[in-house]
């Protein structure tokens, strides 16, 4: 079996996706989560795009102690200076020097031939090489870019001290067969291959970057990149959990395997759904509510005669796992240490007492606390933006004859409590215009979704809002049984973490600096 380096760019690539901006906490949260997951590689960010990035990265490379933690630069000193700065703590630190090679990229967006792209990469990387062992280099747009100029920037790459050399379809407009043939050239025609990994970085536009990058692997290709749920630019990166799961089902065809903790992905599916706000699509592949599920009566009795007729893995390899112990009202302190562990927490006395009332709340609200309902509570929890607004109350007067009422009572940090009231085109409207004056904030809701976590009248719902204030944005979530109430959680969560972002000069990638 050959191994499969898997490289994470949750942090890069995926926080590229529209409406994602994680905080500094939130990117080690999800960091030590892919650690538990086992990637290999992980690219924690861009570290020359804002010194709030830099931070990031920085603090995701002193956490990580088990995974090689990676840096985005463009071929350029100071972004090389930068990635050399935000990884000096890191245990096994990487750059990832990029420049563009195709065509297109070429005449349009560097306005360089084809002797300047090879010289301005290869002085790019002799100047990392000072600082890093461990060079990847990306020709980006690969997929449309001329397979013998692609022959001569790899060998080019190698040649100037590369590690890696990635092959990006940046577009997402490669075939499998075409990307796989891209590959077996490489490997068959560039001086000096054998000395580097090859690695497949795609992109989802046409739905197929978990082919592609299934045939690069066919094709020698000895790391996959991609991201969990794959999020990321438009349609989105590979989905690394369906890579890691097509190895596994198909061992025999591949004769590949990643050396990933699979009973992890579940989890790590839900952290980054839960902190990006990106909803995970029923029908996803693997980490789906519905990949498991049998609803039609056929497929029912055939699962029930014999689970293979209709599932080709198991929910239990992913690490969904059926409860043995449901949690109620009545269930005492000692019941629930035991849930936490079973669920893979592992809390100090302070943290489990303050998660066990939270529980309690819960349990008087709900008859079954499932697991889906504990991990909502604890992830919301535990990781937390420091709060300088909490909800106290909520009440809205609703009919359909006449305009929503809500009023809303917040306590602020060291300030007592406030009291507002306001009319609204509808009842989240209403809390909305009434938080709005209470916290005397001007945003923008530029998007709200919500999403039940749990099943049942007494699900728990899940609120995610995006809110705007000039050049930040900010997501927030909530979760309760009541959905005005999630609502109502989730915009004062984003208000917090506006203040929050608004005391630090720290800034997503995407608010000032493009990928060129
Ligand atoms: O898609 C792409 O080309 C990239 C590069 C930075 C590798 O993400
Ligand atoms: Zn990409």
């Amino acid at each position: 079996m050959r191994k499969i380096y898997i490289f994470d760019t949750t942090l890069r690539d995926g926080e590229q996706s529209p409406g994602v901006n994680l905080n500094m906490q939130e990117k080690v949260e999800i960091a030590l989560q892919l650690e538990k997951l086992g990637v290999d590689r992980m690219e924690a960010g861009f570290p020359a795009a804002s010194p709030g990035d830099l931070a990031g990265v920085n603090a995701v490379a002193r956490a990580v102690k088990n995974a090689s933690v990676i840096g985005l630069a463009r071929s350029r000193e100071q972004d090389i200076d930068a990635v050399k700065e935000a990884l000096k703590d890191a245990q096994d630190p990487c750059i990832h020097l990029f420049l563009a090679t195709s065509p297109i990229h070429r005449k349009h967006k560097l306005r360089m031939e084809k002797q300047q792209v090879l010289e301005t990469a290869e002085a790019a990387i002799r100047y990392a090489k000072k600082y890093f062992n461990k060079i990847e280099f990306s020709p980006e747009d690969a997929g449309r870019t001329e397979l013998d100029f692609l022959c001569e920037v790899t060998e080019m790459a190698i040649r100037a001290g590369a590690t890696v050399v990635n092959i990006p379809d940046t577009v997402g407009y490669m075939t499998p067969y075409e990307f796989g043939n891209i590959f077996k050239t490489l490997k068959e025609k560039v001086p000096g291959i054998e000395k580097i990994q090859l690695s497949a970085h795609c992109h989802d536009d046409l739905g197929l970057a978990t082919a592609n990058a299934l045939a690069a692997i066919q094709n020698g290709a000895d790391q996959v990149e991609g991201t969990i749920n794959g999020i990321g630019e438009r349609a989105g990166n590979t989905s690394l959990e369906e890579v890691a799961m097509a190895l596994e089902t198909r061992q025999e065809f591949f004769q590949a395997k990643t050396s990933l903790v699979l009973s992890e992905i579940a989890r790590t599916s839900r952290l980054v759904s839960k902190l990006t706000g990106m909803v995970v699509p029923g029908n996803k592949a693997i980490v789906g509510a519905n990949a498991f599920a049998h609803e039609s009566g056929i497929h029912q009795d055939g699962m029930l005669k014999e689970k293979t007729t209709y599932e080709i893995m198991s929910p239990e390899t992913i690490g969904l796992k059926e409860s043995k112990l449901v949690l109620g009202k009545h269930s005492g302190r000692h019941a629930f240490r035991e849930k936490l562990v079973d669920l893979g927490y592992n809390l100090g006395d302070d943290q489990v007492n303050a998660a066990f009332a939270k529980f309690k709340d819960l349990a008087d609200k709900k008859k079954n606390v499932t697991d889906e309902d504990m991990i909502a509570l604890l992830e919301e929890k535990l990781i937390e933006t420091p709060e300088v607004y909490a909800l106290e109350s909520v009440q809205v007067s609703y009919s359909n004859q006449s305009t929503p009422t809500a009023s809303i009572r917040l306590k602020k940090l060291e300030d007592g409590s406030i009291e507002e009231a306001a009319v609204g085109n509808g009842s989240v409207d209403a809390i909305y215009k009434a938080i709005d004056k209470a916290t005397q904030e001007d945003v923008e809701l530029d998007d709200y979704s919500i999403q039940s976590v749990t099943q049942g009248k007494d699900a728990l719902g899940e609120v995610h809002v995006v809110l705007k204030q000039g050049d930040y944005a900010v997501t927030g979530r909530g979760v309760s049984t009541d959905i005005l109430e999630a609502s109502a959680r989730a915009y004062i969560d984003a208000i917090n973490r506006l203040i929050d972002k608004r005391k630090s000069p720290a800034r997503s990638s995407r608010d000032n600096v493009t990928l060129i």
